[in-house]
């Protein structure tokens, strides 16, 4: 039998010559590694943890599915959990959006939405409708159709000749607007973009318009104005063009509201999900669509050819009921968006810091991004990866905080992304933001700051 440093030399991670942290226990907010250090999980794993880390009741209901029935293949059979779990799921939505399937994790919900709205225009008597439009500067997950309709450029250069070459709009970034104007002066120039798009594609050609409500690793929790996404509506209405929002960031709670469409005043024709759907307990995702997608599919061809081989199976299903109730039972959506303004305000005053550009996002999904400029917004040197030695100072000093380089069109721009558990305590904000802001002079004096 080897011992435990043999083990590592069998194991391909993503830094491949790094040494990484062994997490031995998790606990609330907390991480602990094997040489005994305490961490503080300031993004939730990757914004994914919602409910804290080690919530015994979910461990227990994981494995009392597992002793029931551990595994059924969703083309033969349904499960009562799965049921259970769609319906929960509608419920969040107050009925917004009624009709679930469930997959293994983000990449595959957004694909399915995708495949979903094509599906959809197939049966509706539209066979012509495929394309797919997204935004530069957006995440829709690594798998090689997700990438494609991915802006994320740095995540997507390596793979381009994989990469469907599908359109992508300017971003809804208003610290950086592409288009030149701020949200005071704009007309919504990036929404309007969707509409001439969707005219010279022609929009018996256009299946789909893909985009995060608030966005994720890419752009640090841009969060749009007002207006956006109703314009967005109109719009895709006008040309029979699906609205899908991948929310698998932002859904479940994360941005102080059960699904960020809500902030916006629209519905979505489908929405993705995933992280927040099991906090973190199992690995599953969703795509969910309007009771009409779901009756012209049933009604015309009556089948939905998709989903891998875990999608839909029993112990995710039974984790998702559990999960969700268990933020209903604790009210951790409603307090989540209370200890996400604390944070915010916290947030605030590391402007101080000459490097600290921009703070936004909503609820416990808040981005902060760093310039060499405040004044002319110049983005830092990415040759320092400003960005990296923030995550990597951070860690040394107690708190993991996940990090992004390029916001500013794939050339530069360094974030960071803050996504703790909705259990954090006004105390433990004050305590990670402490160590963030230490951790900012340290580094801005290395950089020469
Ligand atoms: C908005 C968004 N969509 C999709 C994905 C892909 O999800 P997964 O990594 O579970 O495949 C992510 C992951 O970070 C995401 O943030």
């Amino acid at each position: 039998m080897s011992n435990i440093n043999d083990l590592q030399d069998h194991l391909i991670g993503v830094y491949l010559n790094r040494q990484m942290p062994k997490i031995v226990k998790a606990e609330g907010i907390y991480l602990h590694d094997d040489q005994g250090n305490r961490i503080i999980d300031a993004s939730g794993g990757a914004v994914v943890c919602s409910i804290g880390h080690g919530v015994e009741e979910i461990a227990e209901t994981a494995a009392k599915q597992m002793k029931t029935v551990a595994y059924v293949y969703r083309r033969a059979f349904h499960s009562p959990e799965l049921e259970a779990a769609a319906c929960k799921v509608s419920e969040a939505t107050n009925g917004d959006l009624d009709r679930v399937f469930f997959v293994s994790g983000g990449s595959e919900a957004t694909e399915t939405a995708i495949k979903l709205a094509r599906k959809y225009h197939i049966d509706a008597g539209n066979p012509s409708k495929f394309r797919v439009i997204s935004r530069w500067q957006s995440y829709h997950g690594a798998t090689l159709g997700a990438l494609a309709w991915s802006g994320f450029t740095s995540r997507r250069a390596e793979f381009t000749p994989y990469l469907k070459d599908f359109v992508h709009l300017p971003p809804t970034y208003c610290y950086r607007c592409w288009y030149g104007k701020s949200p005071d002066s704009c007309d919504q120039e990036c929404a309007r973009a969707l509409e001439n798009e969707i005219l010279c594609l022609g929009p018996e050609t256009v299946s789909a318009y893909i985009a995060e409500p608030v966005s994720g690793y890419a752009l640090g929790a841009a969060f749009p104005p007002d207006e956006h996404f109703r314009r967005i509506r109109q719009i895709c209405d006008k040309y029979n063009v699906l609205m899908i929002l991948d929310e698998v960031m932002n859904g479940v709670g994360r941005t102080g509201r059960w699904f960020a469409y809500q902030h916006h005043g629209v519905v979505p024709d489908i929405i993705a999900l995933a992280k927040g759907l099991s906090g973190g307990y199992y690995p599953v995702g969703a795509a969910v669509v309007k009771t009409h997608i779901f009756d012209t599919i049933a009604a015309a061809s009556g089948f939905f050819g998709s989903g891998h081989t875990y999608g839909g199976n029993p112990v995710g299903a039974a984790v998702v009921c559990a999960v969700i109730d268990y933020l209903k039972e604790h009210n951790l959506v409603e307090r989540c968006a209370a200890m996400g303004e604390y944070l915010a305000s916290k947030l605030e005053a590391l402007k101080i810091h000459p490097t600290v550009g921009d703070i936004r996002g909503r609820g416990l999904q808040l981005g902060v991004e760093f310039v060499k400029d405040k004044k002319t917004r110049e983005s830092l040197d990415p040759q320092l990866q400003f960005y990296q030695k923030i995550q990597d100072e951070a860690l040394r000093r107690g708190v993991h905080i996940e990090s992004s380089g390029g916001c500013n069109r794939g050339q530069a721009g360094d974030l960071i992304v803050f996504g703790p558990p909705f259990i954090i305590t006004e105390a433990e904000i004050d305590e990670m933001v402490g160590i963030i802001d230490n951790t900012l002079t340290a580094v801005e004096k290395e950089t020469g700051f």
